[in-house]
């Protein structure tokens, strides 16, 4: 089989120091890509700051024959993001691959979380991929190629006592799919990965049956797959968010039950029909906001929706 290869590609990873950024880091770059490693070099709880962990990833990359520069910035910061990216341009004179996914968590219940620690949170989890993407962008558009990689977590579907991890990890999926509707006449293309790996959060857990389970069959390499898989000129997808670690890889999708229809539909109504609401044995997995109005617009009895809404798809 031929192998999936990034040869002539530059790739920047943010959070590239530690844990499944570095396994991306090493993936992409043993298949020929050029690397910017980025990483701060925080703490868990995202504090700090230490250039080593991106340069030893870079030492280890160049050590197995591949080429890769560090990078030090803060990419919550919007010009360390754009420094970052610019890094790229600098080292290597392009930039084809984004994968965002410099992130941390902070759990705190949320009557007590501290606003400037929510902010902190949110600004280099969300607005880190934000600022990092946006500076690529322009590139991206005048090559008329890229591949954006952001990184959610399976915290959007509720972790208690996360309420700033959630909500950005969940604003990454509305930005994923935007930027995917966006970039498809540049050829860009957009997803998300919501990945499982043993990284430094588990392996400073004590000894425990559940430790070793997860070390034994998380490692980052396996989570990895998924976004070179996205990372690749080949991708067929654009607007998804990938499920990957220990070898699982599945798709995580936004749709809508078919509900109920009743234009005199009142409190009482929703209340008596809402089995039938949530049942989620007849549904729509929807891409756009426009596919969404569509739906809606058929279930209300549109004769043609697709000729009243395609415009929207081009906004
Ligand atoms: N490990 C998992 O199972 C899991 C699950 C879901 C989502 N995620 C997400 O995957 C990503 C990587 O997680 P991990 O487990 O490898 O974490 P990790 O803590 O091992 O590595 C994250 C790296 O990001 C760097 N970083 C933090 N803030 C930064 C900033 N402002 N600028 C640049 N770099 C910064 C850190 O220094 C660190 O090296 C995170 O976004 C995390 O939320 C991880």
């Amino acid at each position: 089989m031929e192998q999936m290869r990034f040869d002539g590609r530059v790739a920047l990873v943010t959070g590239a120091g530690n844990g499944l950024g570095r396994a991306y880091a090493h993936l992409l770059a043993a298949r020929g890509a050029h690397l910017v490693v980025n990483d701060i070099g925080a703490a868990l709880d995202g504090s700090g700051a230490s250039e080593l962990p991106a340069k030893q990833v870079v030492e280890e990359i160049k050590a197995a024959g591949g080429q890769a520069v560090a990078d030090a910035h803060d990419v919550g910061d919007r010009e360390g993001a754009a420094a970052a990216v610019q890094r790229a341009l600098d080292a290597f004179g392009r930039i084809d691959i984004v994968v965002n996914n410099a992130g941390y968590g902070l759990s705190c219940p949320f009557a007590r979380y501290p606003a400037d620690e929510f902010q902190r949170l949110v600004g280099v989890s969300f607005l880190g991929t934000v600022w990092v993407t946006q500076a690529a962008w322009p590139h991206m558009q005048k090559a008329r190629y890229g591949r954006i990689v952001n990184t959610s977590s399976a915290s959007v579907y509720g972790l208690p006592g996360n309420s700033a991890y959630g909500a950005a990890k969940a604003a990454i999926l509305g930005l994923t799919r935007a930027l995917a509707l966006e970039g498809a006449e540049f050829g860009i293309k957009c997803n998300a990965i919501s990945p499982s790996a043993a990284t430094r959060g588990v392996a400073a857990f004590p000894e425990s049956e559940l430790r070793t389970f997860l070390m034994n069959y998380l490692p980052p390499e396996r989570a990895a797959v998924a976004v070179g898989y996205l990372a690749h000129e080949d991708c067929a997808l654009s607007g998804e968010c990938i499920v990957s670690g220990g070898g699982r890889i599945a798709r995580m999708f936004i749709g809508q039950t078919d509900g109920v229809v009743d234009p005199d539909i009142t409190i009482e109504g929703l209340r008596d029909n809402l089995d039938k609401i949530m049942d989620s044995g007849r549904f729509e997995i929807l891409k756009s906001n426009a596919e969404a109005i569509r739906y809606c617009a058929r279930q209300l009895g549109f004769a043609h929706p697709e000729r009243l809404f395609f415009t929207l798809d081009k906004r």
